[in-house]
């Protein structure tokens, strides 16, 4: 539904990261780091425990700055000052289910934030809409989403684990114009409850976003993603079709740095 006036292309490089360094005093936390997401797929991003993968995402989110390389949104290079700036390229991270209002309900935490991405779809839309509307649109994205919700009304904070998380992706594709950013959105999660994520990360790629998922879930991440980039000692070192993987290939490159 946020999407119908979403000009990005299937297969377009939305977020590319070259040569990115990041030092710690001598730390090298990254070493030359390069990745591209494209839209249209989930590209996963496994790793070994200190690979720095969070790191990674974190400067491509603009939460931390890097020491050096570039990093480019959609072909033009950026400067990823702040979080801020980067929900204004077009750019949403979910951080488990923190970002939602816990005595709020589903339509109003929806909603809730969206001064910060004025251009997309929804944001042009709220100036028009009462709550209402708002529980109807909300409505009409989960169930797009394939997220299905016990109560559109209650405070969060009484949905489950999974659906609270579910739905702080279903709001993160509400506003994201470009690219999403998970960093083990299932950590804490069930199987069931896992399921309901995967399948909001499923759509959102679905719906031409690009989706960047860190996971240690490697067969699932064989199974829901596109593209599996995997991390090692601060590099990425490999970056593989999902369908033309398979577990072993990838745990001995995440382990040893080697095909096996
Ligand atoms: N704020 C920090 N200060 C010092 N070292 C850090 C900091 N953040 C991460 N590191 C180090 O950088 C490396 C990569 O960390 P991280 O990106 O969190 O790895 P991953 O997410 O792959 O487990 C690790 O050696 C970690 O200890
Ligand atoms: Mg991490």
């Amino acid at each position: 539904m946020a999407n119908t006036e979403r000009t990005i292309h299937k297969g377009e490089v939305v977020i590319e990261a070259r040569d990115i360094v990041k030092k710690y005093g001598h730390l090298q936390a990254l070493k030359g780091a390069s990745l591209k997401v494209y839209a249209g797929e989930v590209t996963a991003l496994p790793g070994d425990n200190g690979a720095g993968k969070s790191t990674l995402v974190n400067i491509i989110c603009g939460a931390i700055p890097k020491t050096s390389g570039q990093i480019f949104c959609r072909g033009q290079e950026v400067e990823m000052q702040s979080i801020q700036y980067a929900q204004q390229l077009g750019i949403q991270t979910v951080y488990q289910d923190l970002a939602l209002a816990p005595d709020l309900n589903v339509p109003n935490n929806i909603f809730l934030g969206r001064e910060i991405i004025k251009n997309s779809f929804f944001g042009r839309l709220f100036k028009l809409l009462d709550m209402k509307q708002m529980a109807n649109i909300s409505r009409a994205h989960l169930a797009d989403l394939g997220i299905g919700l016990k109560s559109m009304t209650v405070p969060v904070k009484s949905l489950s684990g999974g659906e609270r998380q579910a739905l702080a992706v279903a709001k993160a594709v509400a506003w994201c114009e470009s690219i999403l950013i998970m960093d083990e959105p299932t950590a804490a999660l069930g199987a069931r409850q896992q399921a309901l994520v995967y399948s909001a990360m499923r759509a959102a790629a679905d719906k031409n976003l690009g989706v960047l998922v860190i996971s240690h879930d490697i067969p699932k991440m064989l199974e829901v993603a596109d593209r599996i980039c995997i991390m090692r000692q601060g590099e990425v070192i490999a970056d593989l079709v999902a369908k033309e993987t398979n577990l072993q290939t990838v745990l001995s490159l995440m382990l040893t740095g080697q095909a096996g």
